[in-house]
C-alpha cells in the first residue's frame, strides 16, 4: 500500500497502485506522489535511466489511476520528507501503467483550502478521497465495530427490523412510501425501531441491539440529518442503572477505538437539577454551573433593577474571558434570547458600582475567579412582565424555567464565542479532549404543547412514569416524572431511553392522558396494545446517535463530516440530485396525483 513502505523495505521490489496525488517535473526527473487510502509514496522517473518511461510519466495528470512497478530506495538525506511516514523512501520506477485517466476535478483531494460545501457534496467521491474524510469514515467504522463487538460479547443479538412499516411517534414527521399493490396506502419509514424492539422483548430476545438507519422529516441542523444511524438497544428486566452500565461499557469501547480513554461511571443528575444548575437538559459540564444569587440582593435592589423577587436571579460565569469592552458587551446582547420576560444584565462592572454589597455577595456565592466573565439573567419585575403562557402548569415554575433556560442558552453561546480565544470550555484549553459525560434522569413525563393546547409525551408515549407519580396522571400531568434518561456529552444529547410501560392497562392510561381516544389508540397502536397482553416482561432500553458520537470523536462541527453521503440542510442529496419528481406513469401506477403549486 502507498502508506506502508518504510526504510526497512529499501532494496525490495514493489508495485504501487493508486491516484496521482501530485506530479513535479524537474526536467530529467519526474516525481509522482501516488496515493491510496493509507497514504502517499513518492515514485521517481529518471530520463537517463529510461527515456520512454520518463516520457510516459510526463503524460500523468492529477487523479489519474496508475500502477507503478519498481524498486524501493532510501532517499538521499536532504530529500527526506519528515512529514509523512513513507518520507525516507521512494520507488524508482521501472514500469508504469495508466489504469485510468481522470478529468481535471473541480478541486483536488490534496488542496489545503477547502472548496465550498456544495461543491464538496456534489463531487462527494472526490471529497471523500481527502485524507480528513478518509480518516473520519475509518473512525466511524472502528467505532461501530467496537460497539458491535462489545454488545455481542455482552449477550446482545443484532436483529434487523423493517424499514417499510407503520409510523412510530418520535416527534418528527414520517417519510412515506406509497404502496403500488394497495393504492392509497402508505408505509412509513421508521423514525426509530421503538415498537419492534419492544415486541422483540415480548418475543423472547431479551437483549437486542441494532446499528440501524432511522428516518425523520424534521428541520435540519448541524447535528440532525433526515436519515441517521442509531445504536438502538433494548433489554428485559433492567433497572435504569443496568442500561446505563451497558451504555457506559460500549461508549468506553467506542472512545478507545477513537483513541481516547474515558472513565465510567458517568455522573448523574436529575432533569430538575440540570435545569436549575445549567438551564438545559443537556448541560455542558466543561463550564461551571450557574448560581441562583437572588438572596445576594436586597428586595429594594431588585426593585430598582426592575427584577422579580419571586423568580431566580441567575449568575453565569465563564472562566478565562476577563472583562469585556463596551463593544464586546454590545456584541453579546444579541446572543441572549429572552424567554417569558427574562432580562439580561451584561455589565457586571456597572452592577458592582451601583450595588457593591450585593455584587460582592454574588461573587462569593458563585465562587468567581478574577478572570471570569460574569453576567446576570433575571425575571422581569415589571407588572405584566409575565405574560400568561396558558396550560395548566404551575405559573411560577414555568417562569422559573424560562429564566433558567434563557440563561442556559446564553451560557453556552458565550462560551462558544470565547472558546477559541480563551479556551473557555476547558481547563487544558483543548476542548477536543475534555469529554464530560452525564446521565440526565427523571425527565418530565409530559410537556405542554402550546400550539396544540394539550399535553404531549416528552420522550415517547411508551415510557413508564415513576410508580410514585401514577396517581397524578390525570390530576397534575406536569408533575409526573418518567423513568426516562439521556446520556449527554459536552452539551450534546448523545442518546435517549427509558424503562417502558409493560402493562396494557397503564399504556392505555397514558394514551388517554395524551388526549387519545380509545378508537384512535386502537387504530394507531392496536397491534401493540394486543401484544402487551400476551405476557410482556418488564423492559427498557435506549438509542444513541452513532453519527453524533463519530462527529464528536472526529472533532467535526457537522454530521456531514462523518456521513459519507449526507443531505444538505434542505434535505437534498446534491450528488445524485434527490429528491426528484417522478414520471406520470409511475405516479399513475401508484394512484398518486401531484398538486401543482
Ligand atoms: P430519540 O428520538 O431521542 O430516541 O433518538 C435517540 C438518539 O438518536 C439521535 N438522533 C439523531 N441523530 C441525527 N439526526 C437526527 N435527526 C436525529 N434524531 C435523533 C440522537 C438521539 O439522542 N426510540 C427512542 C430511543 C429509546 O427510547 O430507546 C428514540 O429514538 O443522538
Amino acid at each position: 500500500m502507498c502508506g506502508a513502505l518504510r526504510l526497512s523495505d529499501a532494496g525490495k521490489p514493489a508495485v504501487l497502485m493508486g491516484w496521482v496525488n501530485r506530479r513535479r517535473d524537474l526536467g530529467n526527473l519526474i516525481f509522482v506522489d501516488v496515493r491510496d487510502r493509507t497514504g502517499v509514496t513518492q515514485v521517481v522517473f529518471n530520463k537517463e535511466r529510461n527515456p520512454a518511461l520518463h516520457a510516459k510519466a510526463g503524460e500523468l495528470r492529477n487523479e489519474y489511476v496508475i500502477a507503478a512497478l519498481g524498486k524501493i530506495r532510501q532517499r538521499v538525506p536532504d530529500t527526506v520528507n519528515k512529514n509523512i511516514p513513507t518520507g525516507e523512501v521512494e520507488l524508482i520506477a521501472e514500469e508504469l501503467r495508466i489504469l485510468n485517466e481522470a478529468k481535471q476535478p473541480p478541486f483536488l483531494p490534496g488542496d489545503t483550502v477547502l472548496p465550498n460545501e456544495e461543491l464538496r457534496l456534489q463531487y462527494r467521491y472526490i471529497d471523500l478521497r481527502r485524507e480528513a474524510m478518509q480518516r473520519n469514515i475509518e473512525l466511524r467504522h472502528r467505532v461501530a465495530i467496537a460497539i458491535r463487538d462489545y454488545l455481542s460479547a455482552q449477550g446482545f443479538f443484532e436483529i434487523e427490523t423493517p424499514f417499510m412499516t407503520r409510523s412510530t411517534p418520535e416527534g418528527a414527521r414520517d417519510y412515506l412510501v406509497p404502496s403500488r399493490v394497495q393504492p392509497g396506502s402508505f408505509y412509513a419509514l421508521p423514525q426509530s425501531p421503538q415498537l419492534f424492539k419492544q415486541i422483540l422483548m415480548i418475543s423472547g430476545f431479551d437483549k437486542y441491539f441494532q446499528i440501524v438507519r432511522c428516518f425523520r422529516d424534521e428541520d435540519l441542523r448541524a447535528d440532525r440529518q433526515p436519515e441517521f444511524t442509531q445504536i438502538d438497544l433494548e433489554m428485559s428486566y433492567p433497572q435504569p442503572e443496568r442500561v446505563w452500565e451497558v451504555v457506559e461499557g460500549f461508549l468506553t469501547a467506542a472512545f478507545k477505538a477513537g483513541g481516547h480513554e474515558i472513565k465510567p461511571p458517568f455522573p448523574r443528575m436529575s432533569y430538575d437539577d440540570a435545569i436549575r444548575q445549567y438551564g438545559s437538559d443537556k448541560p455542558d459540564m466543561r463550564l461551571p454551573a450557574m448560581t441562583d444569587v437572588r438572596e445576594a440582593f436586597a428586595p429594594e435592589n431588585l426593585q430598582t433593577l426592575g427584577v422579580s423577587a419571586t423568580l431566580p436571579v441567575v449568575a453565569i460565569r465563564i472562566p478565562r474571558v476577563g472583562e469585556l469592552s463596551r463593544k464586546e458587551r454590545d456584541d453579546i446582547k444579541p446572543l441572549f434570547k429572552a424567554k417569558g420576560g427574562a432580562k439580561l444584565f451584561e455589565d457586571f462592572k456597572r452592577l458592582e458600582k451601583n450595588f457593591p454589597e450585593a455584587t460582592s455577595a454574588v461573587r462569593k456565592k458563585a465562587g468567581t475567579e478574577a478572570d471570569d466573565l460574569i453576567v446576570i439573567v433575571a425575571g422581569d419585575g415589571k407588572p405584566g412582565g409575565h405574560p400568561s403562557e396558558g396550560g395548566v402548569k404551575p405559573e411560577v415554575k414555568q417562569h422559573d424555567h424560562a429564566v433558567y433556560t434563557s440563561a442556559g442558552l446564553l451560557r453556552v453561546a458565550l462560551a462558544q464565542r470565547y472558546a477559541a480565544k480563551h479556551g473557555a470550555f476547558s481547563k487544558t484549553g483543548d476542548p477536543g479532549k475534555d469529554y464530560r459525560f452525564l446521565w440526565v434522569t427523571d425527565f418530565p413525563m409530559f410537556e405542554y404543547d402550546e400550539e396544540g393546547q394539550r399535553w404531549a409525551a416528552a420522550h415517547h408515549p411508551f415510557t413508564s412514569p415513576h410508580e410514585r407519580d401514577m396517581d397524578k396522571l390525570e390530576s397534575d400531568p406536569g408533575a409526573v416524572r418518567a423513568l426516562a434518561y439521556d446520556v449527554v456529552l459536552n452539551g450534546t444529547e448523545l442518546g435517549s431511553g427509558s424503562i417502558r410501560i409493560h402493562r396494557q392497562d397503564i399504556q392505555r392510561k397514558i394514551f388517554h392522558a395524551l388526549g387519545m381516544t380509545e378508537e384512535e389508540a386502537r387504530a394507531r397502536f392496536g397491534f401493540f396494545l394486543e401484544a402487551l397482553e400476551y405476557g410482556t416482561p418488564p423492559h427498557g432500553g435506549i438509542a444513541l446517535g452513532l453519527d453524533r458520537i463519530a462527529m464528536i470523536l472526529a472533532g467535526a462541527e457537522s454530521l456531514r463530516e462523518v456521513i459519507p453521503f449526507p443531505k444538505t440542510a434542505r434535505a437534498v442529496d446534491l450528488m445524485v440530485d434527490a429528491p426528484t419528481p417522478v414520471s406520470e406513469a409511475q405516479l399513475r401506477e401508484l394512484g398518486i396525483q401531484v398538486k401543482k403549486t
